[in-house]
């Protein structure tokens, strides 16, 4: 007779244990990983290291560069220094494995011995700088307590171009050492990686032509005033494709699909289909930073009329296939008397 105890049918016990470490397998590290990688795109602005700069991370790595370096700029005052924008996943998308037996590395580092790395490139965008300090930072930073790599470094030998050769002080020269100093292949690259660390810009940056248009008070609201096939008697609103255009598209984009890994998409988002437009229209005035898959998006209440919200969710919430209702210039003004007053308006 078959029997059901674990202790006494092995084939159970084992088939049990497997399958609960299988299950658990999935649940923990294959669907977060997938769900990942689902989500991460590129920044349109943002590009991918060349060979030699794919090369120097390596040799970032290779030193430890990482264990006093970080790559991230926190959304916290203290961290405004390194970067013009807080991080976001997408600025990590370009991320390529070292090699076959190399994972993708992590540099988003833990430890600030030095300066945050996110924007160095901008900051610091001199190559001879970077080869000087990484022979020797006492060199070019006095009370520098970072170390030397001079290994990363060698004697001038024939057929060195000789724009390569570094300046360095006799005082900091390695064991006296008289001979013309150049840099390795291996520095060139370091420094090469090292000047490609940029912030991409997002694409908010962008203002779209036709602003003019959406400005209250100009072209948008005579246009609107003039809309020809309103219900008699409803209140009108202002062209709520144009807002979006204007206000809401450098991000969401004009398919509504949002970019993966910075801006979600409004497309069939379930927020924005909700029956309840509550949530929507809070998002909208105060901003939303509730997910860490996504940046951070600014509140409009200080720019948006009552009138001008209403239009964009209704244009929303009935673009690229959403299928809600629309909402009047009422509901949003009894929303925004519930919102707490930003500061400096
Ligand atoms: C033991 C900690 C430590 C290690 C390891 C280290 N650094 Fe540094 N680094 C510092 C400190 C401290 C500073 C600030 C003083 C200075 O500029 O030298 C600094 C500064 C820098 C700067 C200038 C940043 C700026 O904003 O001006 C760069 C670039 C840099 N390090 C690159 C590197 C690279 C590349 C490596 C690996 C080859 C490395 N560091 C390894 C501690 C470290
Ligand atoms: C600077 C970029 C940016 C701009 C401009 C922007 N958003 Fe967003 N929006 C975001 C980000 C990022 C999120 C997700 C935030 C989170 O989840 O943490 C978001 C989330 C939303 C959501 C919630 C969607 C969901 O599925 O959860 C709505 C609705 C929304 N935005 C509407 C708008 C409207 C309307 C405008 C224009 C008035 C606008 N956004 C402008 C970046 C932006």
């Amino acid at each position: 007779m078959k029997s059901w105890s674990p202790y006494k049918n092995h084939r159970l016990f084992t088939g049990t244990v497997f399958g609960v470490f299988v299950g658990l397998t999935v649940l923990i590290a294959v669907q977060p990983a997938a769900q990942i990688q689902a989500n991460n795109a590129p920044l349109p602005t943002a590009v991918a290291l060349t060979a030699e700069q794919q090369a120097g991370l390596r040799v970032f790595i290779g030193e430890g560069c990482v264990a006093c370096h970080t790559q991230q700029v926190r959304n916290i005052d203290m961290d405004k220094t390194w970067g013009g924008r807080p991080g976001i996943p997408a600025d990590y998308a370009w991320r390529k494995r070292l090699d076959v037996w190399r994972a993708t590395p992590s540099t988003l580092g833990s430890e600030r011995t030095g300066p945050d790395l996110t924007e160095v490139g901008e900051r610091q965008p001199s190559d001879l700088w970077h080869l000087l300090h990484l022979y020797q930072p006492r060199s070019v930073v006095k009370e520098s307590i970072m170390p030397a790599f001079p290994w990363l470094f060698e004697d001038s030998v024939a057929g060195t171009p000789a724009g390569l050769a570094l300046n360095i002080p006799a005082a900091w020269r390695e064991r006296g050492n008289r001979a013309t100093i150049v840099p390795t292949r291996k520095a060139q690259h370091l420094v090469a990686y090292l000047l490609s660390l940029k912030q991409a810009e997002l694409p908010t940056g962008e203002e779209p032509a036709f602003l003019a248009f959406s400005t209250p008070g100009n072209a948008l609201g005579a246009a609107a005033g003039a809309a020809p096939m309103a219900a008699p008697g409803a209140a009108v609103l202002p062209d709520g494709a144009a807002l979006y255009t204007t206000h809401c598209q450098a991000c969401h984009q004009a398919n509504g699909e949002g970019l993966k890994g910075a801006f979600p998409p409004l497309k069939g988002s379930s927020v924005v289909n909700d029956k309840d437009a509550t949530l929507m229209v809070n998002i909208i005035l105060e901003g939303y930073n509730a997910r860490p898959e996504y940046g951070v998006m600014p509140g409009f209440a200080a720019k948006l009329t009552d009138a001008e919200i209403a239009a964009i969710v209704s244009h929303e919430r009935s673009s690229w296939g959403n299928t809600a209702a629309p909402v009047t210039a009422d509901f949003v003004k009894q929303l925004r008397a519930l919102v707490k007053p930003v500061a400096a308006l």
